[in-house]
């Protein structure tokens, strides 16, 4: 697996949180995560079956990050050096100034607001570094925790697309999610200076 590091891939940090690019002792979290049907409930893609497929996913990633066509961080807890998830710019069209965010973490770190944090970094190093002009978000209609992180961003609402992803024999309806540079300068730096200028412990939150 090619861990090369690229032009648009560098390692960004929150106060509980490491986004860094991915190295081979990731896959087994990695297989966890893509093996899991909780975690891939609303994803409309098929699970992982074996540690192979795993590998052979990231060493597709590793080649995209490589050609600079996409970004993926890994999500490491800072202190416990664990890795929990991934967030990434999966699809990234250039020629529109846009691309494509895909967040996952493992089940047993959800709702302590980590996801909140990694995006944060993320969407400022897509906006700031990669020169984007918009990132799309789409998302399962009743994936109701994406769909409220996503919102407490900032993100709006543009579409509700009926039908369009068709998986397993059964075609699904998408929401689909935009968040403008401007809007994110605007609002969501506000919302974030706010939410960090409470005390955060470095592994608050974590047991
Ligand atoms: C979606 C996901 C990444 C959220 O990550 P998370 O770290 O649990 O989210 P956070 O704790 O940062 O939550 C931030 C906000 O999102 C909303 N939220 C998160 N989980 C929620 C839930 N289960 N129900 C309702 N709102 C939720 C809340 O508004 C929350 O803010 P609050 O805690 O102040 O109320 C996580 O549930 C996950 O990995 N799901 C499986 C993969 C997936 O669906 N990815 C998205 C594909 S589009």
């Amino acid at each position: 697996m090619s861990t090369t590091n690229t032009q648009f891939m560098q390692t960004l940090e929150t106060p509980r949180l490491i986004l860094r690019r991915p190295i081979e002792r990731d896959v087994s979290k990695l297989f966890e995560m893509r093996s899991d049907p909780i975690t891939s409930e609303y994803l409309n893609c098929d699970l992982d079956e074996d540690i192979e497929q795993t590998q052979a996913w990231l060493a597709d990633v590793c080649k995209k990050m490589d050609a600079g066509d996409s970004v993926l961080w890994i999500i490491e807890l800072r202190e416990q050096n664990e890795t929990i998830g991934t967030v990434s710019f999966w699809r990234w069209v250039k020629e529109h100034y846009r691309a494509e965010i895909g967040y996952r973490l493992l089940p047993g770190f959800w709702r302590k607001g980590l996801m909140f944090e990694a995006l944060w970094p993320v969407l400022s190093y897509g906006f700031d570094r990669m020169g984007l002009h918009s990132v799309e978000a789409n998302t399962h209609p009743e994936n109701l925790a994406s769909r409220a992180l996503l919102e407490k961003i900032g993100f709006v609402l543009e579409g509700h697309f009926v039908e369009n992803y068709f998986h397993n024999g059964i075609f699904h309806d998408s929401t689909i999610y935009s968040l403008l540079k401007s809007r994110f300068i605007a609002q969501t730096r506000i919302e974030f200076n706010h939410h960090y200028r409470e005390p955060l412990g470095p592994a608050e939150g974590i047991e």
